[in-house]
């Protein structure tokens, strides 16, 4: 859904194969059935709960059973939960860990050590405007994302010269269903809230340009940009009136 499923649109329309990964079989399998029919291209479903420590693990294995050779790795999934901290339910908590922080490091580094050996291949990372800095009412989202980011600009370098790209792709706020199942009323939300086509338009052109980060839109970057500008203190209070998690 939401973003994941834009990306895949959009790698089907280039004429890539694909392999989509969620919990929804019925959703996967309809995408799939529709990508097929109007791009030519082959798509594979795995159903995997990202959750669940050994779901990386089975989805290499399903690639390797597929003879997919996986030259592009979108690492997209993820959740958030809108609240206090101290009030998220410890089964969400450790979802939201599991699947933003846990699942994307595993299979970047499941994913890695091949597209190494063959020179070439891509890892697109979406973390978060969020990561940039704690979001009051957002706290564990906001910090598995910077985690995405810092794991991102360390392999960044470390993948110099070996033909590999990776990049964290940093959006703002996107009209998904990610606020709904998070419990975040979007109606309260103090800044635009874009399209899905923005974020996977700025990722590719970024990671043409082998950017290390990718602020999506105009606002975006002056946001990241306007932190060096001001306290830290300023930047997370801000932070937390743009999300505007509590109305
Ligand atoms: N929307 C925004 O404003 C925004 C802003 C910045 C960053 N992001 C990031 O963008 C990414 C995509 O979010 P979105 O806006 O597209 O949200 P979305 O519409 O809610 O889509 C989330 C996707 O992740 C999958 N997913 C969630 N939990 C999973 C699990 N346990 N196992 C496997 N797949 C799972 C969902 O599929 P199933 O439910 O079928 O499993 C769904 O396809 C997330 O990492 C989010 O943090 C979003």
């Amino acid at each position: 859904m939401g973003i994941g499923e834009a990306f895949a649109r959009e790698f089907a329309c280039k004429g890539h194969n694909l392999v989509l990964v969620a919990r929804s079989g019925d959703k996967l399998q309809a995408l799939a059935e529709e990508l097929r029919h109007a791009s030519g291209v082959e798509v594979e479903v795995c159903i995997e709960d990202l959750s669940d420590v050994d779901s990386s693990g089975r989805i290499y294995e399903f690639c390797g059973r597929k003879h997919a050779c996986v030259d592009l790795l979108v690492n997209c999934a993820g959740l958030s939960y809108a609240g206090d901290f101290s009030d998220i339910p410890f089964e969400k908590f450790e979802e939201i860990i599991m699947v933003n922080v846990i699942a994307t490091a595993k299979l970047t580094r499941l994913f890695l050590p091949s597209m190494v050996a063959r020179k070439q291949g891509s890892i697109i990372n979406i973390a978060s405007l969020g990561g940039l800095q704690g979001v009051p009412g957002l706290g564990l989202y906001s910090a598995t994302k910077s985690f995405i980011m810092t794991l991102t600009e360390a392999l960044h370098e470390e993948l110099k010269g070996t033909g590999v790209k990776i990049v964290a792709v940093c959006p703002g706020f996107i009209n998904t269903s990610f606020f709904k199942n998070a419990g975040h009323d979007a109606a309260n939300i103090r800044l635009p809230i874009s399209g899905t086509d923005i974020v996977v338009k700025a990722a590719l052109k970024g990671l043409k340009k082998n950017r290390i980060r990718i602020f999506p839109t105009l606002i975006d970057n002056i946001l990241a940009f306007s932190q060096r500008l001001v306290s830290r203190g300023i930047v997370i209070r801000l932070a937390g009136f743009f999300a505007a998690v509590k109305g």
